[in-house]
């Protein structure tokens, strides 16, 4: 790792001793906590106030990730940060990894293929990699392939992804398999689920639903609303959006979302739904009116821990000092006190 990886964050203070992992350590970062990069969510705001807080912020690069786009969300960062890439959007935007690497961003994630060859000239220009798995073949194809660190990503969790396998077995079984560092993501969201998984040897978390509430997110204030007052059992996956919008997600990363009116009338009817055009039309038209009763809200099945809109800062000291307290006890049986 090259130094410049060691950098201290701009208002960083000291790191938290109860939360540092070997990795967390080898980038100065004060808690191991990484915001998950969150395409439409994540700009460069909330990755420089996760970064400003501790973590490492990343700025996400989703269905709609331009060079562009990218430029516009860079102008807003501050200290460290990183920069998340999906696959397919990659391959239809060539400027696209390249413009990620001169922005010399502390690690690059690319998520949601099978090709790994972008590793090995991201590693090149002395930028750490990641890449979101889903089962222990993944994972050891992703450290075959030199990757720095590897995401075992739960079905719990927010947004795209496989689901397979839920995030605490997934993250027992890539921990056994590969001996790079594993960041532990979906569907933590509290001081107990960080502790929880730490403990299990987990380097950190990649968090991604409790940040996309936060007041720096892009998200939009009723898709803020919608989090806050979902509950844990809230969330469906579906491909509905995907095939509404015409998104080319491989159909083995279908989207965690909020359920509204849309999912429920077309979850499990997706053939009927690519020949009706008005209903296809019905999510652009939620979208442009920010209604979450037709347009996707990514979330996790952490959703019912988001109780207000709050600071990337706030979110980030409660899920901490949380999971301090909890690991520095004996182990009692009569949780959170
Ligand atoms: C609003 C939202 C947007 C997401 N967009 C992306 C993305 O563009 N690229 C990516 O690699 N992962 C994306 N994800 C998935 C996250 O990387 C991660 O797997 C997930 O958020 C972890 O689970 P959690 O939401 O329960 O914390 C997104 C997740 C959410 C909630």
């Amino acid at each position: 790792m090259s130094s410049s990886h060691a950098q201290p964050s701009p208002g960083e203070q000291a790191i938290e001793p109860r939360l540092a992992t070997e990795w967390s350590r080898a980038l100065n970062l004060r808690v191991p906590v990484v915001n998950a990069p969150m395409g439409g969510v994540a700009g460069g705001r909330l990755a420089a106030a996760v970064t400003s807080a501790g973590g490492l912020g990343m700025i996400g690069m989703g269905s709609a990730g331009s060079v562009a786009a990218l430029c516009t969300e860079l102008e807003h960062t501050t200290g460290r940060f990183g920069i998340g890439l999906v696959d397919w959007v990659m391959a239809a935007e060539p400027g696209l990894l390249d413009a990620a690497i001169a922005a010399a961003p502390t690690l690059i994630s690319v998520s949601f293929g099978t090709s790994l060859s972008w590793v090995e000239p991201v590693r090149d220009s002395g930028i750490l990699t990641a890449t979101q798995v889903y089962n222990v073949a993944e994972a050891r194809r992703a450290q075959d392939a030199g990757i720095d660190v590897v995401v075992a990503r739960g079905a719990e969790g927010g947004g795209h992804g496989a689901t397979e396998m839920a995030t605490l077995p997934l993250l027992d079984a890539v921990l056994d398999a590969v001996s790079v560092p594993v960041l532990a993501a979906g569907g933590i969201g509290s001081g107990a689920s960080l502790a929880a998984v730490l403990a299990a040897g987990a380097s950190g978390v990649w968090l991604g639903t409790h940040l996309a509430a936060c007041s720096e997110s892009l998200l939009s204030d009723s898709g803020r609303r919608a989090l806050i007052e979902a509950d844990g059992t809230d969330t469906i996956v579906t491909r509905a959006f995907d095939i509404a919008m015409g998104l080319p997600w491989p159909t083995r990363f279908p989207a965690r979302v909020l359920r509204n009116e849309f999912t429920d009338r077309w979850t499990g009817h997706e053939d009927a739904l690519r020949t009706d055009r008005a209903a296809r039309e019905k999510v652009t038209a939620a979208i442009d009116a920010d209604d979450p009763s037709a347009a996707p809200v990514d979330a996790g099945q952490g959703v019912g821990m988001i109780t207000t809109a709050t600071s990337a800062a706030q979110v980030i000291h409660e899920i901490c000092s949380g999971a301090a307290a909890l690991l520095s006890r004996p182990i009692s049986g009569s949780g959170p006190t």
